[in-house]
C-alpha cells in the first residue's frame, strides 16, 4: 500500500478563500474582523508563529495588531492589557502566544481572556463547551485535525483512534474532538506502557508528541490513517515530523506531510474562529 497524502496546505489554502469571502461580506457591513496577537519575550519559534499568524491575517483581510512585551513584564501589567483588549470593539479575536515566562501563571493569563474572544479555544470556559458538545470556538489544531479528515471523507463514526500525546494545546482536546464525532479514543502519553499494542489498534492514529520519527510502519496497522502533528528540526536542518514519513507511506492509507501537513491548517481555524467572533459582535 502507498498512503494517500492528505495536503493541508492546499486544504488550508481553498479554506482561507472562503474566509475572505466572508471577510467581504463582514466588510460590506462595516464590520472589518480584528485580532490581537500578545507576545512575550523574545522566542524566536514563538516570533515566527506569530509572524505566521499576522500574515495571514493581513491576507484575509483581519485587522491584525501584535501587542509586544518584554520577557520580565509583570503578570498585572499582562492582565491590565488583557483587560483593555477584551473591551476594544474592533477586537474580535485575543490570543497570547504560549509558552508565557516562568513568572508568569499561564492559567491565570487564560482565564482573563474574555470567552467571547477566546479564539484559541483555551479558556476553560470554551474548553467546558466543547466537552459538552457546545457550540464554542474550538482549540485550531485539533479543529483543522477534524476538518482535514472531513475533507477526505473518511469516516470516524465508530472508528478507533488512538492519539498519542496529551498536551493541552493538541492531545487533549483533539481526543475530545474525534469522542464528538462518535470515534472511540485512546489516549497514549509517555508513561504508556505498551504503545506499540494500543497504535496498531487504531483505524486513525494521531501522534503529537515532539520526537522526530518516533513512529515507524511497525506501530501502524495496515490502512490506518496517520496524523502526524509533530514538527521537529533535524540536525540537517530540515523538518521532520514525529512519524518516519517514507516508512509510514507503506502500510498508512493517509498520510498528512511534515511540512505542508497539519501546521497550515492551524492558521487557518484562527481565522475562522476570528471571523465567527466577527459574525456573533455583528448579530
Ligand atoms: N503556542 C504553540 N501553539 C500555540 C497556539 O495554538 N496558541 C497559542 N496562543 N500559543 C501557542
Amino acid at each position: 500500500m502507498t498512503a494517500e497524502l492528505i495536503k493541508g496546505f492546499e486544504i488550508a489554502e481553498k479554506k482561507r478563500k472562503e474566509i475572505k469571502e466572508k471577510v467581504i461580506k463582514l466588510k460590506e457591513q462595516g464590520i472589518t474582523p480584528g485580532l490581537a496577537v500578545i507576545l512575550v519575550g523574545n522566542d524566536p519559534a514563538s516570533r515566527s508563529y506569530v509572524t505566521g499568524k499576522g500574515k495571514a491575517s493581513n491576507e484575509a483581510g483581519i485587522h491584525f495588531e501584535l501587542i509586544e512585551f518584554p520577557e520580565n513584564i509583570t503578570e498585572e501589567r499582562l492582565l491590565q492589557e488583557i483587560n483593555r483588549i477584551n473591551q476594544d470593539e474592533n477586537i474580535h479575536g485575543l490570543l497570547v502566544q504560549l509558552p508565557l515566562p516562568k513568572h508568569i501563571h499561564e492559567e491565570f493569563v487564560i482565564e482573563r481572556i474574555s470567552p467571547e474572544k477566546d479564539i484559541d479555544g483555551f479558556h476553560p470556559i470554551s474548553i467546558g463547551r466543547m466537552m459538552t458538545g457546545q457550540d464554542t470556538f474550538l482549540p485550531c489544531t485539533p479543529h483543522g485535525i477534524i476538518e482535514l479528515i472531513k475533507e477526505k471523507q473518511i469516516d470516524m463514526n465508530g472508528k478507533h483512534v488512538v492519539v498519542i500525546g496529551r498536551s493541552n494545546i493538541v492531545g487533549k482536546p483533539v481526543g475530545q474532538l474525534f469522542l464528538n464525532e462518535n470515534a472511540t479514543v485512546t489516549y497514549c502519553h509517555s508513561r504508556t506502557t505498551n504503545l506499540k499494542d494500543l497504535t496498531k489498534l487504531a483505524d486513525i492514529l494521531v501522534v503529537a508528541v515532539g520526537r522526530a520519527k518516533l513512529i515507524t510502519a511497525d506501530y501502524i496497522k495496515e490502512g490506518a490513517v496517520v496524523i502526524d502533528v509533530g514538527v521537529n528540526r533535524l540536525d540537517t536542518g530540515k523538518l521532520c515530523g514525529d512519524v518516519d514519513f517514507e516508512d509510514a507511506l507503506k502500510v498508512a492509507s493517509y498520510i498528512t506531510p511534515v511540512p505542508k501537513g497539519v501546521g497550515p491548517m492551524t492558521i487557518t481555524m484562527l481565522l475562522h474562529n476570528t471571523v465567527r467572533s466577527a459574525q456573533r459582535a455583528k448579530a
